[in-house]
């Protein structure tokens, strides 16, 4: 008791050595410990989660101020170039460096998109959305878009789910994590599966769980970078071009406002990457 008052916590006495009639008083002592030390380390991860999310939380009230006025510089800035490009003759190298321009303006207002819907998420509007048929469009999306030698999978097994969310936010929470996959996969070529299943926790239907598993047979992740994934502009893309470091930051704050979990699953280099989006309190039939 004296090495535990000295806040070595797992100190045991050693059943074995001592008399049979203390034999079981130990024991007990002992399984007490564990469940004190079990105590201990989940309250410690429940403070660790709610430190995060009151800090993703700051994060998303500051990003949303700055994006705002962001906004305002961009709309400034577009109204000009728009003027300024008509007065340019195609096929001059004075235009051909306006569209470049162009391209940059549109780059800044999607970024400048995102970090507004991350910090707007706290007062969306819910209501029951079929997420499969969300899903579908953003499948078809991509179809379109992806170039050869990537296939997509879609593994949409029951299409009558319903989520209490707002649209945009689940397309963007699909867009977000299937870009992500793209890029991993886009030097290789491969699979990106898209699946969405119902998994019923207690035999009570409703306690399903909806999961959402966006996996692909990418270059996958090693641990260093799997723990950072969330933290806001951790990219290891190259940064303007492909990366921010904002996407997967979107993706959990969007899952923690639908009260839902975000999972990852992956390995360097080994196939099977999975992130899991995981409803469960939001389900309606
Ligand atoms: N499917 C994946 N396979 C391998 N690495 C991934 C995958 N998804 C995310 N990552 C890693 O997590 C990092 C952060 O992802 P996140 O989507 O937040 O930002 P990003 O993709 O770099 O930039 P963007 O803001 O444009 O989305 C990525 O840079 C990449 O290293
Ligand atoms: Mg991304």
């Amino acid at each position: 008791m004296d090495e535990i008052l000295k806040g070595k916590l797992h100190a045991k006495s050693d059943p074995d050595k001592v008399g049979t009639d203390f034999r079981r008083l130990v024991t007990r002592t002992n399984q007490l410990i564990d469940a004190f030390v079990n105590q201990i380390n989940e309250r410690r991860k429940m403070e660790e989660v709610m430190e995060y999310n009151q800090r993703m939380e700051s994060i998303g009230t500051l990003a949303g101020g700055i994006a705002h006025d962001f906004n305002n510089i961009l709309t400034y800035i577009s109204t000009y170039f728009d003027i300024i490009i008509r007065q340019l003759t195609q096929g001059t190298i004075e235009h051909e460096s306006m569209l470049e321009i162009q391209k940059a303006i549109h780059r800044a207002t999607d970024f400048v998109e995102q970090i507004m819907t991350f910090s707007r998420q706290a007062r969306q509007e819910k209501k029951p959305i079929q997420i499969s048929l969300i899903l579908k469009e953003a499948v078809k999306l991509l179809k379109a878009t992806l170039p050869k030698g990537i296939s997509v999978r879609n593994e949409i097994e029951i299409t009558d789910i319903y989520v209490m969310a707002e649209p945009s936010r689940l397309y963007q929470i699909a867009m977000n994590l299937c870009t992500n996959a793209f890029h991993a996969i886009q030097e290789t070529g491969g699979v990106l599966t898209v699946q969405l299943r119902l998994e019923t926790r207690t035999g009570n239907e409703n306690n399903a769980a909806c999961i959402l598993s966006i996996e692909d047979t990418g270059v996958g992740m090693d641990s260093e970078t799997q723990r950072r994934i969330f933290e806001p502009y951790f990219t290891t893309k190259p940064v303007g071009r492909q990366g921010s470091g904002m996407g997967l930051v979107v993706v959990h704050g969007i899952v923690s406002s639908l009260k839902g979990t975000i999972d990852v699953h992956s390995t360097p280099g080994g196939r099977g990457r999975i992130l899991f989006v995981d409803d469960e309190e939001n389900i309606g039939k």
